[in-house]
């Protein structure tokens, strides 16, 4: 499929990589960009031979935000039949995705990358919900992902001071996994993604569900969640294959059924 606002490829074996590729915009997201990114996710999704899928941007900037150039003349009913801020689709993805982050994580960026699963981040990242500044509020997920993942004090301090983390800032406040130099954060990116592209495919899959939805349910409805998972990876032959080259004291040969 031919896009006009991303790249794609398949930098490793099982792992595919979207990149944001606006330059000029500091890759601000309008409709046709999210809607490439979306697009490009659901075909690795689909893709048999893809096992871990990576979403990043430049080393200047991962995405400064939603396009407020888009935004300026559209009022509350213009936004409302847009869908440029609802990314429901990006949460049906059942891969995991690794968001490889440089330079300017904002607004809309921030929140993208907060939807992928794990994110990797350059020394130079720097992360921030600035929208008050241009009048408004987050509104693809800022103000409930970031609260989430770092708790009250440091998310109304990012929203309400328009402040940006550093990216060690974001790592110890629980945001980002780890920080790399600039000139390695992607190699260590598409490192982690082989990683869990060799991993059994769809214990991968079960993983990420559970995960996410400990941020939704109430711990007791979350354990059962979690057990229907359990037993469901209890019906896979890669459970077989798994104990078996255990007990076999072999490497297990998964066939991510
Ligand atoms: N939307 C549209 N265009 C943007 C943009 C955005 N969010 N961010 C940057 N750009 C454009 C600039 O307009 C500029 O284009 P021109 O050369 O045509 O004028 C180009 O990208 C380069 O930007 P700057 O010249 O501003 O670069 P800088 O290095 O001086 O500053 C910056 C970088 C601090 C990130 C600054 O660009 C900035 O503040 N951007 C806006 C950040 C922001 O407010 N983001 C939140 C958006 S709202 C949102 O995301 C809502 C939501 O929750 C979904």
């Amino acid at each position: 499929m031919p896009y006009e606002m991303i790249l794609t490829e398949t930098p490793a074996p099982g792992v595919g990589l979207a990149r944001l590729n606006r330059p000029q915009a500091l890759n601000a997201l309008n409709s046709q960009i999210t809607r490439e990114i979306f697009d490009a996710l659901e075909a690795f999704d689909r893709d048999d031979s893809i096992g871990c899928i990576i979403l990043t941007g430049s080393d200047k900037a991962f995405a400064a935000g939603a396009d407020i150039k888009q935004m300026a003349d559209t009022d509350a009913v213009g936004m409302m039949g847009d869908d440029f801020t609802d990314w429901s689709r990006m949460s049906r993805v059942g891969k995991p995705i690794i968001a490889a982050v440089s330079g300017w994580v904002l607004g809309g960026g921030c929140e993208m990358a907060m939807m992928c699963d794990l994110i990797v981040a350059s020394e130079t990242a720097k992360f921030g919900q600035p929208e008050i500044s241009i009048g408004i509020i987050p509104g693809a997920g800022g103000t409930q992902r970031l609260t989430r993942a770092v708790g009250k004090a440091v998310a109304m301090e990012v929203m309400l001071g328009s402040r940006n983390l550093t990216a060690l800032e974001a790592q110890t406040a629980g945001l980002v996994n780890w920080v790399a130099p600039v000139e390695t954060y992607l190699d260590e990116a598409i490192q982690l993604a082989s990683k869990i592209a060799e991993m059994p495919r769809v214990a991968v899959r079960l993983i990420k569900d559970a995960v996410n939805k400990a941020e939704e349910l109430p711990l007791s409805a979350g354990l059962d969640y979690e057990k229907r998972n359990f037993y469901l990876a209890f019906a896979t032959e890669d459970k077989t294959e798994g104990m078996t080259a255990f007990v076999e004291k072999r490497k297990p040969q998964w066939k991510h059924r």
